[in-house]
């Protein structure tokens, strides 16, 4: 929720007769958050949304999260491969609907990595919560009822719980992204905003860093070709609803709810005389989670400070760390897809050598995506098949 766009043809008051000329009426869709109290968007659609052949079970989709408890036991530090789950995913060429991994996850949230390499044959509807993407490789496009977004490498993208789109892969660069479903919702943390729901001039982005749809799809004259098929997903399960046509007819919307992208450079990262807390680069949160961007600045500029990170024990906080691009001076043995999770109740902190050898340094070019969370991250079966057992260890000095 940035600020509310008008696209295409609305009536001048919501909920009144928007006619096409020939006296045709269009159809209303509100499309509510938090009942009929929070943000929402007011779609104009050609037919009624409503409209559906059939409704069954679908066998599509990605499986419920489940734990495994010798990913849990003992407790430890731990490191991810997402290369090898993006590299498997990829094995078997799929769209973004069927191409999902879940590795951890909580009540709040799930973890999933993302190689979508076809086109969504289906619509798509996540009604268990907002989707927040990370694209480390790859481009596509996305279309939804609020238009196209492109999405390129280094870009997250939000998709609002329950807003019909589908995914198209671009040729070329293989996707690998990261995703996060935010079980109750994704949002601009609100101290980043005034009064009016304007973002500070103090905070990390601006309004011109995110990129908005472009719509909508459809004219009076013409609506778009695609898929009749809505692929719903409530409670981890999937229902598969045949719709009498295509989706994207909306002509006109406005409102607060729409997805957007945010290119991680754009991030601006902050830094102090001593070294800050992780959370002053953070991005995006929401109940029981915060996402952080580490990107390449300055780093602290008192004349003693540590610009590594300092060992800590955050005892009330798990914390996981998708490494991207650069050299990560307070780590060993990790590289571009690498995942570490740094577990509530072990501390953590950079490798042996690394903690003094940072003293002097005036910059860091490190690129990685940060999510705490306040409830333990439970592995999946498919985390454990990719983690790297080594990991713990690795912190030892002698
Ligand atoms: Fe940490």
């Amino acid at each position: 929720m940035i600020d509310r766009l008008s696209c295409g043809l609305i009536p001048a008051k919501p909920h009144t007769a928007l006619r096409l000329p020939g006296g045709r009426l269009v159809h209303e869709e509100m499309f509510t958050r938090g009942g009929f109290d929070g943000p929402f968007t007011c779609f104009y659609h050609l037919h009624p949304i409503t409209a559906a052949r059939r409704v069954t079970d679908c066998p599509r989709g990605w499986v419920a999260p489940t734990l495994v408890p010798e990913g849990v036991h003992p407790l430890r530090r731990r490191l991810y491969d997402a290369n090898q789950g993006w590299a498997a995913l990829a094995s078997r060429p799929r769209g973004a609907l069927d191409a999902r991994l879940p590795l951890l996850f909580n009540r709040d949230l799930v973890v999933l990595l993302a190689s979508p390499a076809l086109e969504d044959d289906v619509f798509f509807a996540n009604n268990d919560g907002d989707e927040l993407w990370y694209f480390a490789r790859g481009s596509a496009t996305l279309q939804s009822v609020c238009g196209t977004l492109e999405a390129n490498p280094g870009d997250y993208v939000l998709v609002p719980r329950s807003l019909i789109h589908r995914w198209v892969p671009r040729e070329g660069e293989p996707i690998e992204a990261l995703v996060i479903e935010a079980r109750r919702g994704c949002h601009i943390p609100d101290n980043f905003r005034n009064q009016i729901g304007q973002l500070l001039p103090g905070a990390p982005y601006s309004h011109r860093d995110f990129v908005r749809p472009s719509g909508p799809i459809a004219t009076p004259e013409e609506t778009p070709e695609g898929p009749a098929s809505l692929v719903i997903k409530r409670g981890d399960r999937f229902s598969l609803h045949e719709l009498e046509r295509c989706p994207l007819d909306v002509i006109g919307w406005d409102g607060f709810v729409y997805p957007f992208a945010f290119a991680i450079e754009k991030y601006q990262p902050r830094t102090g005389a001593i070294h800050q807390p992780p959370t002053i680069h953070t991005t995006f949160v929401g109940p029981g989670y915060a996402v952080c961007s580490f990107v390449p600045r300055l780093v602290d500029f008192h004349k003693d400070a540590i610009p590594c990170p300092y060992p800590h024990s955050s005892v009330d906080c798990d914390e996981i760390i998708l490494y991207l691009k650069g050299n990560f001076t307070s780590r060993r043995g990790v590289g571009p897809g690498s995942i570490s999770l740094h577990p509530s109740g072990v501390a953590h902190g950079p490798h042996p050598g690394a903690y003094e050898a940072s003293i002097g340094a005036v910059r860091t070019d490190e690129l990685a995506v940060m999510l705490d969370t306040f409830l333990p991250l439970l592995p999946t079966p498919d985390a454990l098949s990719v983690e790297r057992h080594d990991y713990h260890d690795s912190w030892k000095t002698t």
